[in-house]
């Protein structure tokens, strides 16, 4: 695909189909990230994939809950989607969980923003490489609202594997970005003209 119809092409998908994906596939998108610049080339990321239906649901229910037990709470008002969303986990064949890595964690502001910023750019070339691969993605930030008990849940999953202590308390659960199948027809969403959002001074 030409650079500017993976640019078109990328959306978010809500609905995916349950074909499994490999390890391999996992592997391609997640070089994506791993290509992507970063703040004094620090590559403040890590990258857990649950591929496991058991695994997805219990994610899924975590958000779910949270949802239901603070939907009444004023404060809340406006995170409904945090609900849509865990029923999108439910069901997608991959979740990525994007970790920061624990060095830049309550470090002085610019090294903190530098650090998410970087962070994004990573997620945006893991969403870009799986369209080009034919997959849909969704990046979610959703998981803020549970991302203690979400980083708690994963590091209890790694002990006893060969990825034991490979996320800590240090480690912020950042977004997570679902992966899959495509299995609805593409929606577009709309965005700002070009004269909405762009200045260019010239001479
Ligand atoms: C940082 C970020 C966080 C997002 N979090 C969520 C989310 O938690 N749940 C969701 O359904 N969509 C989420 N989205 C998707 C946006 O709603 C979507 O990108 C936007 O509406 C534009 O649509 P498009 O991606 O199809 O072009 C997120 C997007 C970004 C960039």
């Amino acid at each position: 695909m030409q650079f500017i119809d993976v640019l078109k092409e990328r959306h978010s998908c809500r609905s995916y189909l349950p074909t499994p994906l490999s390890d391999e596939t996992i592997k391609k998108i997640v070089e994506g990230a791993r290509l992507a610049p970063s703040a004094k080339n620090e590559q403040p990321w890590k990258f857990v994939c649950i591929k496991t239906e058991t695994e997805s649901k219990e994610i899924s229910s975590i958000m779910a809950n949270y949802y239901l037990s603070h939907k009444d709470d004023p404060k809340f008002r406006g995170h409904a989607s945090i609900y849509a969303t865990a029923k999108i986990l439910e069901s997608c064949p991959a979740i990525i969980l994007v970790f920061e890595n624990s060095d830049y964690i309550d470090k002085d502001k610019i090294r903190n923003i530098s650090a998410l910023l970087s962070i994004g750019a990573a997620v945006e070339h893991m969403a870009l490489t799986a369209t080009d691969l034919g997959l849909g993605s969704l990046w979610i930030a959703d998981t803020y609202f549970v991302h203690k008990e979400l980083s708690t849940y994963i590091q209890k999953h790694l002990r006893g594997t060969k990825y034991e202590n490979f996320i800590d308390d240090g480690n912020r659960l950042i977004c997570a970005m679902a992966v899959g199948e495509i299995a609805e027809p593409r929606h577009v969403t709309p965005r700002k003209s070009l004269d909405e959002i762009l200045a260019i001074i010239n001479n």
